[in-house]
């Protein structure tokens, strides 16, 4: 890991950014021009030998034994899903406040997603809603509850804990699906070592992102992994001869694994970088609105900083005006987009369709000054 102190790139005064991975290449661009170097020398372009270095130092970080690296998060979550012979007749249950990759994923590999309410204040799904749900699923008798997949939204965490006693009650696996946690922990242990699989996604945005598409899964059972080695290369045995599964390309290529290997060594240092801003915002707005919960023991890799205001869209607008960027994620829950409202269920989702009108994400990256803080939390603070 490096010890390079950080350049210091971004002024008090200087445009806001929401992402600045400009600010970030400043400091790591000459590793990153010598990795893509390195690749266009051995022109191994797929399956060149940065994804084994990749995929181990993947392994250290996390302390998973086994890291596959994958074409996109996406991929990642198929590949899982399809991994476990999770298919038709199956209930995968997922929080109704994700990304819309969670339920695409279910869906394209076949199974039915039953969609569960979240917690108010971390965003991440609710164990006793979780229960219920697999209780209604069991009474129906259409489908057979398979698997949960608790997403660490914005960066924080699932209660792994309180889902993991559900999910062993009903015989569940449990799939975290860590797009957005990355760098994330709880207690001693690293995101990708939560529970039984993991997946994350290297888009870009991330924070820690390739230079295009890229993801991983996560393991400590090497079966799983050699399956998951088999499906990302068309069901192929080991001799990459004979299709012995269904399976599709979801490899990860080697320059975004030269990328992500130099942005990893740096990786320790943003998520402090990410921590200390988080506190900053907290400190400057805990008078004033709701912020992101904390979570005794769970560390967040603050993908993202989210607050709730109830008149969201008036102070975004009066943000925008101001020339602070800031982000809706989600305008929607899950099971009111038309794709998905097949599988919405009576009664909906209180808390997720609440916070669909509430929640409004504010710049977060490493190469934020506290100047610049200030002026995000002054504009604000005048707007509410
Ligand atoms: C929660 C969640 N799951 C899955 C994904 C999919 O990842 P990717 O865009 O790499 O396919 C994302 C990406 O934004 C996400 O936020």
């Amino acid at each position: 890991m490096t010890t390079e102190p950080l350049r210091p790139v971004t002024a008090d005064d200087a445009p806001i950014a929401f992402i600045d991975l400009k600010a970030q290449q400043l400091r790591i661009r000459d590793r990153i021009e010598a990795r893509l170097m390195a690749v266009l020398d051995h022109g191994q372009y797929i399956n060149g030998p940065e994804i084994a270095e990749l995929e181990a130092a993947l392994c250290e970080f996390t302390g998973a034994t086994e890291c596959v690296g994958v074409a996109s998060g996406t991929d990642s979550l198929i590949i899982a899903i399809m991994g476990e012979g999770i298919g038709a007749g199956d209930a995968v249950f997922i929080p109704g406040f994700t990304y819309n990759a969670t339920a695409n994923a279910v869906l394209l590999a076949g199974a039915t997603p039953v969609f569960v309410d979240v917690k108010p204040g971390t965003f991440n799904m609710n164990a006793a809603d979780l229960a219920m749900k697999i209780e209604a699923v069991r009474e129906e008798g259409k489908l057979v509850p398979r698997m949960v997949i608790p997403v660490d939204l914005f960066g924080l965490p699932a209660d792994y804990t309180a889902i993991g006693k559900v999910a062993d009650a009903y015989g569940l696996t449990v799939f975290g699906d860590a797009a957005q946690s990355f760098g994330g922990a709880m207690g001693n242990a690293r995101v990708g070592a939560l529970c039984e699989i993991t997946s994350t996604s290297f888009f870009p945005g991330k924070a820690l992102g390739a230079y295009g598409e890229a993801g991983a899964l996560f393991t400590t059972d090497h079966d799983k992994a050699e399956i998951w080695r088999s499906i990302r290369w068309h069901g192929t045995d080991a001799a990459r001869a004979e299709s012995v599964r269904v399976g599709f390309n979801g490899r990860l290529d080697s320059m975004q694994a030269g990328v992500l290997l130099e942005k990893l060594a740096i990786f320790p240092e943003e998520l402090e970088l990410r921590a200390k801003h988080a506190a900053y915002y907290d400190a400057r707005l805990g008078e004033y609105l709701n912020l992101p919960a904390r979570e005794e023991g769970f560390q967040s890799s603050w993908g993202y900083y989210t607050i709730t205001v109830p008149s969201r869209d008036k102070v975004r607008d009066a943000l925008g005006a101001a020339k602070i960027p800031t982000a809706i994620y989600y305008r929607q829950a899950l099971h009111q987009m038309a794709a998905f409202t097949p599988y919405a269920r009576e009664g909906g989702l209180p808390i997720c369709e609440a916070l669909a009108g509430e929640v409004l994400a504010l710049p977060m990256h490493p190469y934020l000054t506290e100047g610049q803080i200030d002026r995000v939390c002054d504009e604000l603070i005048k707007a509410l």
